[in-house]
C-alpha cells in the first residue's frame, strides 16, 4: 500500500519532492518534465483558444498536501492555491487525522439538474402533461449524448415545480441527469436546450431560461474524520474548537471566515484538477444556508473518549472527464498524482481536505492564533524570493520575525549581511 506521510516534506529541494511524487504516482519522465518546465501548463495558443481576447497566461504555486488517508487509501493532494500556511495545515490535519484511520467519504448519485422555466402556462395541466409524457421528454433529451446513453447514465427524472412570484406563476421543469464521472454543465444545458420544443408543445406555454442548476444537492458529499485528543492538545483544546464551532454555526459573520478557510482546501484542489471553481463556491455557499440561516458546513462533537470529531457535508459538482480537467497538461498530471477513478472519488477528496483545513484554521484560532504560522511561512517564502538558500532561512526567518519586518526589501538585507 502507497503511504502519503513523507516526512519533513517541506525541507526537501523541488527536484526531491518532485522524485517523491513522481515515484508515488508513476508520473512519466514526460510528466516529471511538465511539471518542471511548463511554467504552469498552457502555452499562449492554448489559451487563446480556451478564451476571448486573451493576452497571456497567468499562474499560481502548486504545491502537495501530504499524510491524507482517505477510505483506506493514501493520496498526495495537489493543491493550486496563492495562501501560504493552507498546504502546510491540511498536511497537518491530515497527520492527526490518519492516527484515527484517516478520513472518511460517502458519496452517493452524480446528479446535475437542469431547469426549464415554462411561462404563460396553467399549471395544473401542464404539470399533468409533462409527467404523461416524461418518457417522451427523457428519450429526446438523452439523444444528446450516446455516451451517457452507452454508460447506462443520462437523463433520468423529470420533474416540475411551481414558482411564484409577487405577480406570476411559472413552472419549473426539472431534468435529473446521471452525468458519471464528468461535471456535466455541457451535456446538462444541451439536454435542457433539446427538449424545449417539446416542452413548449405539451404545456402551451412559453419557454424562456432552459439551464444548468449549480445547485447540486443531487450530489452531496459527506466526510468525517476523528481527530485524536492528545493529538490535538487534550481537553480544553477539544473543547475551544467545539465553542470556536458554536461561534460558527451561530453567527454569519464567523460562519463566513470559517467557511472561506473550508474552501482554502477545497478550491485548492478544484484548481489543481481543473475544475469549475466558481460552481463548487456557489453551490457551497448556498447549502451553508440551507436551513434558512448561513452556518459553518463543517459540524464538530466529542466523541465518547473525548476525541474530537469532524464532520463536513456539502453539494460538490467535479469531472474527471470532459472540461479542461483532460485538456490542461498541469490538471491531467495533478488527476494522475491523486489516481482517481472516477469523479466521486475526486470530490471525497476535495471534501477531506476541506474538513482537514477546517480543524487546522481552528485548532490554530484557539490555540496560538492565526498570524504566527502564517507570518512565518510567508517569511520563509520572501526570503527564498530573495533568493536565500535553504540552510540560511531558518535563521533569516527567526530574524525577520523577531523584527517584526516581513518584507522582501529586509530578507534581500538580511541576506547581504550573512
Ligand atoms: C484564512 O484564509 C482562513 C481562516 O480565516 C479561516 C478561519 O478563520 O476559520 C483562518
Amino acid at each position: 500500500m502507497k503511504d502519503s506521510s513523507i516526512p519533513n516534506f517541506f525541507e526537501k529541494s523541488r527536484k526531491d519532492r518532485l522524485n517523491i511524487v513522481k515515484d508515488f504516482a508513476d508520473l512519466s519522465k514526460e510528466e516529471l518534465e511538465i511539471l518542471e518546465n511548463s511554467c504552469g501548463g498552457i502555452s499562449f495558443d492554448n489559451a487563446d483558444k480556451m478564451i476571448e481576447n486573451a493576452i497571456g497566461t497567468f499562474s499560481l504555486p502548486l504545491g502537495i498536501a501530504t499524510n491524507f488517508r482517505i477510505n483506506d487509501k493514501d493520496y498526495l493532494v495537489p493543491m493550486v492555491i496563492e495562501e501560504p500556511s493552507v498546504i502546510a495545515a491540511a498536511s497537518k490535519a491530515a497527520k492527526i487525522a490518519k492516527i484515527k484511520g484517516g478520513f472518511k467519504v460517502d458519496t452517493g448519485e452524480s446528479y446535475g439538474i437542469g431547469q426549464i422555466q415554462v411561462l404563460n402556462v396553467d399549471i395544473k395541466s401542464a404539470v399533468k402533461n409533462i409527467n404523461e409524457s416524461s418518457k417522451k421528454i427523457l428519450d429526446l433529451a438523452n439523444s444528446q449524448s450516446t455516451t451517457l446513453q452507452k454508460m447506462g447514465k443520462g437523463a433520468k427524472e423529470v420533474s416540475c415545480r411551481e414558482v411564484k412570484t409577487d405577480s406570476i406563476s411559472m413552472l419549473i421543469v426539472e431534468l435529473l441527469i446521471d452525468v458519471g464521472d464528468a461535471m456535466g454543465a455541457n451535456v446538462t444545458n444541451s439536454m435542457c436546450e433539446a427538449v424545449v420544443p417539446l416542452i413548449e408543445k405539451l404545456t402551451g406555454g412559453k419557454v424562456l431560461l432552459r439551464i444548468l442548476s449549480n445547485y447540486y444537492t443531487r450530489r452531496m458529499v459527506k466526510a468525517t474524520a476523528v481527530f485524536d485528543k492528545e493529538r490535538v492538545g487534550g481537553d480544553e483544546t477539544v473543547d475551544n474548537i467545539l465553542l470556536a464551532y458554536q461561534f460558527a454555526a451561530n453567527d454569519v459573520y464567523r460562519a463566513v471566515t470559517h467557511n472561506k478557510g473550508i474552501m482554502n482546501g477545497i478550491i485548492a484542489v478544484a484548481n489543481a484538477t481543473g475544475q469549475d471553481n466558481r460552481a463548487i463556491e456557489a453551490a457551497a455557499n448556498a447549502y451553508a444556508a440551507h436551513s434558512g440561516k448561513y452556518r459553518s458546513l463543517t459540524e464538530w462533537s466529542k466523541d465518547e473518549q473525548g476525541n474530537l470529531v469532524g464532520k463536513l457535508e456539502l453539494p460538490l459538482s467535479v469531472g474527471i472527464v470532459g472540461g479542461i480537467t483532460q485538456v490542461h497538461p498541469i490538471a491531467k498530471i495533478c488527476t494522475k498524482i491523486l489516481g482517481v477513478s472516477s469523479a466521486n472519488e475526486l470530490a471525497g477528496i476535495l471534501t477531506a481536505t476541506g474538513l482537514a483545513q477546517n480543524f487546522s484554521a481552528l485548532h490554530a484560532l484557539v490555540t496560538e492564533g492565526i498570524q504566527k504560522g502564517h507570518m512565518g511561512l510567508h517569511a520563509r517564502n520572501l526570503a527564498a524570493a530573495a533568493g536565500v538558500k535553504p540552510h540560511q532561512i531558518d535563521e533569516i526567518v527567526k530574524k525577520m520575525i523577531h523584527e517584526n519586518n516581513i518584507s522582501l526589501v529586509r530578507a534581500k538585507e538580511l541576506l547581504n549581511e550573512i
